[in-house]
């Protein structure tokens, strides 16, 4: 059995200040999710924040991105190195704005991936196609082109580690989510993708979450779906009582 992952990317949102406020209302309500992983995902300074408030909690913390050098003249760039000492576990990585907004490609994204392993550090690893991919009919060819990507030439007890979220780039902050059974069966595309290369039982090992407009109002949907094993959870994660909410729904 998979253990249930729900994670919340506050993206460009919360100083160090407004982060401690979101987990003194968050971390008493915790118990409601009991049973499901709970990750924050701050901005970089407000990490080490978040990392105290979260002292004997049991909610992980995790970084939004990260570059793969250990240290150097990389001037706006945050080590795999630096992001453990700030006591993160997980750290996300090929989120599409990054790839849209800031030119991450494939092979940044792989790059990455396999830095944050060595450092001990559980990738999120986004993937997901755009609108016009999805309109031509793409959907399929271009997920498995970024899993194929991101994964090349891991070991499988590395990749078994990971976790996969699906997010088509349309549902990512439009208010219009993919039905529970779109995203169940483009998870279940992943899953097999990963089986081909990395064998059943590092496949069947991977988290999948479901990402794009996820609400307390639909998290029911994908918390149902057979390959789908948690949320990664944008807009609606800033406030403490709709995070727990969808948290909630996945509760096994
Ligand atoms: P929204 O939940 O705001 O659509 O964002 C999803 C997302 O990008 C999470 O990484």
């Amino acid at each position: 059995m998979r253990t249930p992952i729900v994670a919340a990317n506050w993206k460009m949102y919360k100083t160090a200040r407004e982060a401690e406020a979101f987990c003194r209302e968050f971390l008493p309500q915790r118990s409601r999710a009991r049973g499901v992983e709970l990750v924050l995902l701050p901005p970089f300074t407000a990490l080490e924040a978040v990392a105290r408030a979260l002292e004997g909690s049991e909610v992980a913390l995790g970084a939004q991105n990260l570059f793969w050098e250990e240290e150097g003249a990389y001037t706006g760039e945050i080590s795999p190195r630096m992001l453990g000492a700030a006591g993160c576990s997980y750290v996300v990585i090929g989120h599409s704005e990054r790839r849209r907004l800031f030119g991450e490609t494939d092979e940044h994204v792989h790059r990455k991936v396999a830095a944050a392993l060595g450092h001990a550090l559980l990738p999120i690893v986004c993937v997901g196609e755009t609108l016009e991919e999805r309109e031509a009919g793409r959907t399929e060819e271009v997920v498995v082109r970024q899993v194929k990507a991101a994964f090349h030439g891991l070991a499988a007890d590395e990749v078994a580690r990971c976790v996969v979220a699906y997010e088509p780039v349309w549902a990512i902050g439009t208010g219009r989510n993919a039905t529970g059974e779109d995203a169940n069966q483009i998870c279940g595309l992943i899953r097999r993708t990963l089986a081909g290369l990395y064998g059943e039982g590092a496949a069947s090992a991977v988290r999948l979450q479901y990402g794009g407009s996820v609400k307390p109002e639909n998290a029911a949907e994908f918390a149902r779906q057979p390959e789908i094993d948690g949320a990664l959870v944008g807009g609606a994660s800033l406030e403490p009582g709709k995070f727990i909410a969808i948290a909630e729904a996945f509760v096994p």
